[in-house]
């Protein structure tokens, strides 16, 4: 099967890998939208529109059979748009509140996510549906959205700015013992929040992801090898030029510019 995944950058990474290692026989394809980065700070509107362009189009041209929309900022608003649109299943990744109440002790959860994922309704439905009986923190910031992507492009990461970006969380007077990653981009930096908020049980969406596109596709036999997929940006900067390196270590080959409008 032709699997595409979608995020604003590299966050999408993090679910790709969980999705490739438990799924190995397919062929993945993944775009990031990077020309209109960073998804958490773009009106509702434009976010849906740049899903909807970029995924429609890249269905027909690579015959898709399932999207996985990598990105909570996108997910929280674009999902209904894209299956009205698409015949094939769309699935989204939105934050890990369930696993997170199921998992803390202290019954505070923190909710670290983009400035607009924290405050979307879908979220707060999430919340009311299974976390009614804990304190959620809710922490929207972009700061660890750049330094993933600054990561991922091979530069240093400035885990000084991670640590402010962090202290209304980990400097509160009774912090939470659980951290839902709320951001695809923010399992790519789960050592230096570790480094941070020792002790505390981090929670992302990734393996539930791959359990549900599991559900979504017929059984393979075992040592079937999936074929290449291609990776695509919408802005061929430098910092795409480098970021094509580790998308070569993902297993994408060839990262090509799509120019769409
Ligand atoms: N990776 C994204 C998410 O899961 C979006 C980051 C951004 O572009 O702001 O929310």
């Amino acid at each position: 099967m032709n699997i595409l995944l979608f995020d604003s950058g590299m966050g999408g990474l993090s679910i790709y890998q969980e999705v490739r290692s438990a799924l190995p026989g397919h062929r993945y394809d993944y775009v990031f939208d990077n020309a209109f980065f960073p998804y958490g700070e773009q009106p509702e509107h434009i976010v849906v529109a740049r899903c909807c362009l970029l995924i429609e189009h890249l269905v027909t041209e690579r015959q898709i059979n399932l999207v996985v929309i990598a990105c909570n900022t996108a997910s929280t608003i674009a999902l209904p748009a894209l299956r009205d649109r698409l015949s094939i299943p769309v699935v989204g990744v939105v934050p890990a509140i369930k696993p997170a109440a199921a998992l803390t002790r202290n019954r505070r959860i923190g909710l670290l996510a983009t400035p607009a994922t924290v405050q979307r309704p879908y979220t707060s439905q999430l919340i009311a549906q299974f976390a009614n009986d804990c304190q959620v923190m809710r922490l929207g910031v972009t700061e660890l959205v750049v330094q993933a992507e600054r990561k991922m492009a091979g530069y240093d990461v400035d885990v000084a700015a991670i640590k402010v970006a962090l202290e209304p969380l980990a400097a509160h007077i009774t912090p939470p013992d659980t951290l839902v990653l709320g951001c695809t981009h923010f399992p790519l930096l789960k050592e230096e929040i570790h480094s941070i908020m020792p002790g505390i049980q981090l929670v992302d969406s990734g393996a539930a992801i791959a359990k549900r596109v599991a559900s979504l596709l017929p059984h393979k036999k075992d040592g079937d090898t999936g074929m290449e997929g291609l990776a695509y940006c919408t802005l061929l900067d430098s910092d795409a030029h480098k970021k094509s390196r580790i998308l070569k270590e993902y297993g994408f080959l060839t990262l090509h510019l799509l120019e769409l409008s």
